[in-house]
């Protein structure tokens, strides 16, 4: 159980269900792919607990390049199958992992950040960007982080275009 805006959860599903509304509510009318990836890199800053780190890396020209973000300043371009995101762009799978330290080529932006989630964020079979989120927690991610960011993502797909 945790607190976020003074409001209580019982669960991360609760939680997720309740910051994809907000998501929702914040993108849906608004036509423009980068204010909106500015305004959920925001939200899901003040909103997601235990973490240091959220942003997208958009991709480009065959690259993934740093997108808008809450956090600290971060590395700027990476590679396809480099570190995490790279990982996750390339595979187009989701990388979940539990320890940075122990991911073989992770890329170190904060040398706060113990663990990760990557998503890659495709719409109509191309890929668009990557959604990163560090924690300053060993594990601080799961199978229901994933099931409620899967829900997220999808939520982005429809909101954001690939003509970044
Ligand atoms: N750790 C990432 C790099 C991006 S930062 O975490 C913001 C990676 O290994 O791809």
């Amino acid at each position: 159980m945790f607190n976020v805006e003074n409001k209580e959860f019982e669960d991360k599903k609760e939680f997720y269900q309740y910051m994809n509304k907000k998501l929702l509510y914040l993108i849906q009318q608004e036509p423009d792919t980068l204010a909106n990836l500015a305004n959920s890199a925001s939200l899901f800053g003040l909103l997601i607990p235990e973490i240091n780190w959220v942003g997208y890396y958009v991709f480009k020209n065959n690259e993934l390049v740093l997108g808008p973000f809450w956090g600290k300043p971060a590395c700027t371009h990476i590679a396809l199958g480099e570190g995490v995101c790279g990982t996750a762009a390339e595979t187009l799978e989701v990388q979940l992992v539990k320890n940075v330290h122990e991911f073989p080529g992770h890329i170190a932006c904060d040398t706060a950040s113990m663990s990760e989630i990557v998503l890659p964020i495709i719409k109509e079979d191309k890929l668009v960007a990557v959604l990163d989120i560090d924690s300053p927690k060993l594990a601080r991610f799961d199978k229901e982080d994933l099931e409620g960011l899967l829900e997220t993502v999808n939520i982005l797909s429809k909101h954001i275009s690939w003509q970044l």
